[in-house]
């Protein structure tokens, strides 16, 4: 099979969250089990100079968009065995930072028709075209709306992956033909809540959609989850699937990472962990003391982490001797309420607001635990690094959480789980892992089980590619 991989972001390129992680692993994996599998993305400025010095031009073209026709740059990469197409207009992507601007829709609507436009000019000729999230989501629309009379196109079948159905690609209507070039006899296709919504006509366009876990594809179907889109999937629940993310087992590897204190594999742990507890302590200016349960959290500082949880019974969790160390950046909320606790218990809280994906790894090694308390988690990465590190996840169960973190407390366990979306029974799941925590010979235990838990892509991948295989029967 031939597949395009289309993402806004993927690492080692450029990263933003978890979509990058996939798209910079989930290729590779497909590509293993002998598919060609190429992705495709924007070429942002932000992308580091060593990157960009390996990329080889191909050729230029100009893509249409509405009135408009932009000229775009097509590169390529090559990262393990894996073929990146990188799509270069410096007036979308020569800025600073990857989103968030006044014209994000055009933006993505330029790289959407580029992407088609592209495969003109290149050998590969993609059987399926795999988008994800509401910046590629204008490809299954402009596929069926403008190309499919073309040979070379009408048989190219499209996934489109939910990674977070909170970000849907909302617009005024007044974009529809002056920017996103949709005639209005078509508008129906994107419009949604008198609004234009990219995510509602990806939906409804493409062949297949798909979420990063079972428990999410089910949970998006009620209107506590779904952000009003209940109403498209439900309907359409005969071409929904939930497949599990897995992750980069070779980038997230105790056994080689350089970013941490000191090695470790499953037959070091007990000595490895707790040195790179003690580094990260004293990183963090907290008291190094190994008998302490230090917890860690890395996250975006958004709500629907479940961080008001967290504000809720800090004090509480503080005062039964718990340390933390948070990294993360997002709403000034928590910025501030975790700012305010750092500084009102200096010994128990470490903070570092930010994005940096080196303290983010020595989190990874050095904490114990690891608090993840969403109230919605479409896959989450983190706690399968942390299970990779030894780090035992506590977790509540929802999305992803659900779908890879078993309770202790029962057959098979690999962490603490609760599941009503209640502070006190999220410090209940946190206590009885500090008594765990207690009993040294079945805590180490419990880290080596986690260590061994497989969270890679393997089974995943074959997943896509049996779901890949449905489409072109
Ligand atoms: C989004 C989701 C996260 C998921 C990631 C990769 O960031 O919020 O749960 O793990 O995408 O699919």
């Amino acid at each position: 099979m031939r597949i395009l991989y289309a993402a806004s972001e993927a690492l080692p390129y450029i990263a933003s969250g978890g979509l990058a992680d996939v798209a910079g692993s989930l290729p590779k994996a497909i590509r293993d089990k002998k598919h060609a599998c190429r992705v495709v993305m924007p070429l942002y400025s932000d992308i580091k100079d060593e990157l960009r010095a390996d990329l080889k031009f191909i050729t230029s073209f100009y893509v249409p968009v509405a009135w408009r026709s932009q000229y775009c740059g097509l590169f390529e990469g090559n990262i393990n065995g894996v073929k990146y197409y990188l799509l270069d207009n410096e007036y979308y992507f020569k800025r600073k930072g990857i989103y968030g601007f006044y014209d994000d829709a055009e933006r993505f609507a330029f790289f959407s028709r580029a992407i088609l436009e592209m495969l003109k000019y290149i050998q590969f000729e993609p059987q399926i075209i795999h988008c994800n999230d509401w910046q590629t989501a204008l490809v299954p629309v402009y596929l069926n709306m403008f190309y499919r009379s073309n040979e070379k196109y009408c048989d190219i079948k499209t996934v489109f992956t939910i990674h977070n159905i909170q970000y849907q690609g909302q617009y005024g209507r007044e974009l529809l033909t002056d920017v996103l070039g949709i005639p209005e006899y078509a508008s129906s296709i994107l419009e949604y809540d008198n609004c234009v919504n990219f995510m509602k006509g990806a939906i409804d366009q493409s062949d297949m959609v798909t979420t990063v876990s079972p428990t999410y594809a089910r949970e998006i179907l009620d209107p506590w989850y779904s952000h009003k889109l209940d109403r498209m999937l439900v309907p359409r629940q005969y071409k929904l699937r939930g497949i599990l993310n897995g992750i980069d087992t070779n980038a997230y590897n105790p056994k080689t990472d350089t970013m941490i204190y000191e090695n470790y594999d499953i037959d070091t742990v007990k000595t490895g962990k707790p040195k790179n507890k003690l580094a990260l302590q004293r990183e963090m200016g907290l008291p190094e003391d190994k008998d302490k349960m230090l917890v860690g959290m890395v996250t975006r500082l958004v709500a629907h982490k479940g961080l008001d949880l967290v504000k809720y019974i800090m004090e509480e969790m503080v005062a039964h001797g718990y340390q933390f160390v948070i990294l993360g950046s997002g709403d000034r909320e928590f910025e501030e309420y975790f700012s305010y606790m750092h500084e009102k218990y200096p010994s128990s809280v470490g903070l570092k607001i930010g994005f940096i994906p080196q303290l983010a790894r020595k989190i990874y090694a050095g904490a114990d635990a690891f608090l993840m308390p969403s109230k919605s988690e479409p896959c989450g990465l983190a706690q399968m690094i942390s299970l990779r590190y030894g780090t035992l996840p506590i977790v509540r169960l929802t999305g992803g959480l659900q779908d890879s973190i078993r309770d202790l407390g029962g057959e098979d366990g690999n962490g603490f789980t609760f599941s009503s979306y209640n502070a006190h029974d999220m410090m209940g799941a946190v206590d009885r892992c500090a008594a765990l925590f207690e009993n040294k010979k079945k805590w180490n235990e419990a880290v080596v089980n986690a260590m061994k838990c497989d969270c890679s892509w393997a089974k995943s991948a074959d997943e896509y590619i049996d779901m890949y295989k449905s489409l072109l029967k």
